[in-house]
């Protein structure tokens, strides 16, 4: 009898022991599940305000370097809208803000394309010398310039065929605008190149008689300064129609051909219309630049500027 007693009380203590282990088991996992959730981005964010929903666009868009360095910052009520931006650039963000915050009311997909374009800096101030090692792909905008005695190779003196006189153009953007040429004249269209390479000392000239006709503001709407001319590249032309007695080529069939088809054969509109904001210049129908057939029908496609292409695709 007494033994059975003892049997009894060992089980029992051996049942309490045993829901000891599980309650201290349990608790213990639980504790491990806290501690590496709190370890956790989402957690984290959390903690400065950011919703379920922002952070899941967070953690899309942003490697773990960049959340660390994000937590370091306040919430940010635009900060999803911008890393949403196809051409969102990491490095920039700080400039996005400062941007919105000096500019009210600002679309945030524009302030992407302008900072990225750096329009956030003042023009001509502190320029910075254009990269020459592709010079099909280089930049040269109120940013970007060229050393005074930068001189192009491949320079050739350009047909009456395809050209008013006194024309020269880099080689390969010369092969390329024939191509061009042929195709347009088959659709019915005569589109001649009116200027093409132009060297520092001859844009300065160009500048600085607009700035003696019109001022300094309305000299810079259309001319750039000396150094920062894609002319000076011998990658740009300006177009005409042979038949447009009024000299607008905007207003011509063979823009609305050259809007449409120059991107196949290598060249794209700088200055397009409603770009301003981005470019610098007013509205140019008759400036084109080559940068080859696959990039030039890239910009075309996704309807960006050069400044942006590079900002994005080739600066980043
Ligand atoms: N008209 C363009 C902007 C130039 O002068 O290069
Ligand atoms: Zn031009």
């Amino acid at each position: 009898m007494k033994k059975k007693l003892k049997m009894k009380k060992q089980a029992r203590k051996r049942l309490i022991i045993l829901i000891l282990i599980i309650i201290i088991s349990i608790a213990g996992v639980k504790l491990i599940n806290d501690y590496s959730y709190r370890q956790t981005y989402e957690y984290k964010l959390l903690q400065i305000n950011y919703s379920l929903d922002e952070i899941k666009i967070i953690e899309k868009e942003l490697n773990g370097e960049q959340i660390n360095t994000l937590l370091n910052k306040k919430y940010n009520p635009n900060l999803t809208k911008i890393i949403s931006n196809k051409y969102f650039i990491y490095d920039n963000l700080d400039r996005y803000f400062n941007y919105i915050n000096e500019n009210k009311d600002i679309n945030l997909n524009k302030v992407v394309s302008l900072v990225n374009v750096n329009r956030d800096r003042d023009f001509y101030k502190e320029p910075i010398k254009t990269n020459y090692k592709d010079e099909k792909l280089m930049l040269v905008n109120k940013y970007y310039y060229l050393d005074k005695d930068y001189e192009p190779e491949n320079i050739i003196t350009t047909s009456g065929t395809y050209s008013y006189a006194n024309n020269s153009l880099n080689e390969e953007t010369y092969n390329a605008y024939q191509e061009l040429y042929d195709a347009a004249k088959i659709d019915g269209y005569t589109i001649l190149i009116v200027s093409s390479y132009r060297n520092y000392d001859y844009q300065e000239e160009i500048w600085t008689s607009r700035k003696k006709l019109y001022g300094t503001r309305k000299a810079d709407e259309y001319a750039a300064r000396a150094g920062h001319s894609e002319h000076q590249t011998g990658y740009a032309v300006d177009v005409a129609d042979f038949n447009d007695v009024n000299d607008k080529f905007g207003d011509t069939k063979s823009y609305i051909w050259m809007k449409e088809n120059a991107h196949k054969y290598g060249f794209i509109l700088r200055y397009p219309k409603d770009k301003e904001d981005i470019t610098g210049y007013s509205y140019e129908p008759w400036h084109y630049r080559y940068v080859g057939k696959e990039i030039a029908s890239k910009i075309y496609n996704e309807n960006i500027t050069f400044d942006e292409y590079y900002a994005y695709y080739l600066d980043k």
